[in-house]
């Protein structure tokens, strides 16, 4: 089920004037605003993991702060996005005692960081990690049930990362000990089955090592807008990035995937952000606009205050709204290798509607 668009509900029929406002849900938005509205959402996106579409385009309006045109918003949401920003990793990591039953306090301290930097790390202190049935229990207690199955994936939907001597997918990077570069998870899939979070359990870590960087993308918006809004612009164009079809790459949907690096996410009114810092099999929009965000967008991943850096140790997981991220290469010890359980769900960790603000605290932990 879908929203028509307020011009009608055939696109082709109705296209928004260029001097006109729409009303939509209380929201007034010129024709470039309902661009980046609708962009890609209401014709292509199935609503059917979400029990009421008219909920999707709510009145608290989160998105407001990432349209170009309202600088007010955007200047109200990134002081709040700011403030008290975590500097450290070590404030993202949340010791649990039993995964399968978090206590409210555990809980409530992994939806805030969720919350407010789209990424928490947990420990558990005691008890057998390598059980994988621990990673669907963390999940399902944080509002993630609806998991993406992957090449690779087990009958379960959870992905087994580990080194791969041969065999189908030991070329596939992730199942390699090589470097990989910044990406979001699933930035080839179709827009119905967008990653919007992660979860990754490590069970035993490499002899050296296979450390994560993490970034969050709100972070990456800011930091963006602020040094240029054009690179906004060229980054939310539908046709900045496509990745074509790769026959040879069971990964990979074979399907042509065309979409902006920055959308608002029509079920969720959060940021999505699709990206690959990858050169080969990937498609940029030849602009010189979209140039200049590209290079401008690695130059900020390359350096900047708001990374996070981490080395999953036995026992610790990363629970994310699909942030960017990396991971450097690794050495495994000659007969234990590195293994990771990674799941991929359609929804978010955070309520949305909390627009990251760490206020919220009671509300998140009364849930
Ligand atoms: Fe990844």
């Amino acid at each position: 089920m879908t929203k028509p668009p307020p011009w009608g509900a055939n696109p082709k029929a109705g296209y928004p004037d260029r001097d006109r406002i729409y009303q939509v849900d209380n929201i007034k938005l010129n024709r470039k605003c309902l661009r980046h509205y609708f962009a890609r959402e209401v014709h292509t996106q199935s609503y059917s993991l979400f029990p009421s579409p008219s909920d999707h385009f709510c009145a608290r309006q989160p998105m407001q702060q990432f349209l170009l045109e309202n600088t007010s918003a955007y200047r109200q949401w990134r002081a709040r996005k700011l403030r008290n920003y975590p500097a450290q990793t070590e404030q993202l990591i949340v010791d649990i005692q039993n995964p399968c039953r978090l206590t409210q306090e555990e809980k409530g301290s992994l939806l805030r960081l969720c919350e407010k930097t789209n990424l928490a790390i947990y420990r558990i202190r005691y008890g057998d990690v390598l059980d994988k049935s621990i990673v669907a229990a963390i999940a399902k207690q944080l509002g993630l049930t609806h998991m993406d199955a992957n090449f690779h994936a087990d009958r379960d939907r959870i992905s087994s990362i580990q080194v791969l001597p041969e065999g189908p997918g030991s070329s596939y990077i992730p199942y390699t000990n090589k470097l990989l570069n910044w990406h979001t998870d699933g930035y080839y899939n179709q827009d119905a089955q967008r990653i919007r979070a992660f979860l990754m359990h490590c069970v035993r870590p490499a002899e050296s090592g296979g450390e994560n960087t993490y970034l969050d993308p709100e972070i990456l918006y800011i930091l963006l807008r602020d040094h240029d809004p054009g690179h906004i612009e060229a980054l939310m164009d539908p046709e900045a990035m496509t990745i074509p079809p790769n026959p040879e790459n069971s990964e990979r949907p074979n399907l042509e995937t065309t979409g902006p690096v920055f959308v608002i996410d029509g079920p969720t009114q959060t940021l999505y952000t699709r990206y690959t810092a990858r050169t080969r099999n990937i498609h940029w929009k030849d602009s010189q606009a979209c140039a200049r965000a590209r290079s401008a967008l690695q130059e900020i991943l390359d350096d900047n205050p708001y990374r996070f850096h981490h080395r999953l140790q036995s026992g610790e997981g990363v629970i994310c709204n699909n942030v960017l991220h990396n991971r450097t290469m690794f050495i495994d010890k000659p007969r234990s290798r590195r293994l990771l359980y990674r799941a991929r769900f359609y929804e978010r960790v955070a309520r949305p509607d909390l627009a990251n603000d760490m206020r919220h605290t009671d509300d998140v932990v009364a849930e």
